[in-house]
């Protein structure tokens, strides 16, 4: 099923000059770009993206790590593109990684973790919205998309 979700590359490999190589891996793998947006978020922002964590012991340090630099938020469109994408990313814990995941090919720490990945298709959208307003987000055909599903 064709889904559409958000991977946001953080301040940390904004700062390492990592954009590109993430970049490459959802064009690779088949995904389909949407929507691609540098910001530096405000703190409202940061809150309405990561409401679901305010309050939690690790919220502040994760908000001032975010609000530290600029970020890339990716909208992008695939079969199964929710679950996918989380799959790219590898798990929370970089050090625990998978190696050939994105967290674990370039992270070593919980907080500094590369990428944020949306965890469902409901919650993409919230967050999506974010970043995008509808009309931000393009509809197209890749010519390559008989060969990819
Ligand atoms: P992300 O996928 O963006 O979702 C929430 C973020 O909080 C997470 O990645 C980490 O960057 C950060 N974080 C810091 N400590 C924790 C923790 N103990 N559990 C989950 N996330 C954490």
């Amino acid at each position: 099923m064709t889904e559409s979700t958000l991977l946001m590359i953080k301040p940390d490999a904004v700062q390492r000059a990592l954009i590109g190589r993430i970049i490459i891996r959802i064009e690779e793998k088949g995904l389909k770009i949407i929507g691609l947006r540098m910001v530096k978020l405000t703190e409202s922002e940061v809150d309405q993206l990561y409401d679901i964590h305010i309050g939690k012991a690790f919220y502040s340090i994760l908000k001032s790590f975010i609000l530290s630099g600029p970020v890339v938020a990716i909208a992008i469109q695939g079969n199964n593109a929710v679950k996918v994408v989380r799959k790219l990313a590898g798990i929370t814990n970089s050090p625990e990684a998978e190696p050939g995941t994105i967290r674990g090919d370039f992270g070593l720490d919980l907080t500094k973790n590369i990428v944020h990945a949306s965890d469902e298709v409901e919650r993409a959208r919230y967050e999506l919205n974010v970043f995008f307003k509808d009309t931000d987000l393009v509809d197209y055909e890749l010519i390559n998309k008989n060969w990819i599903k």
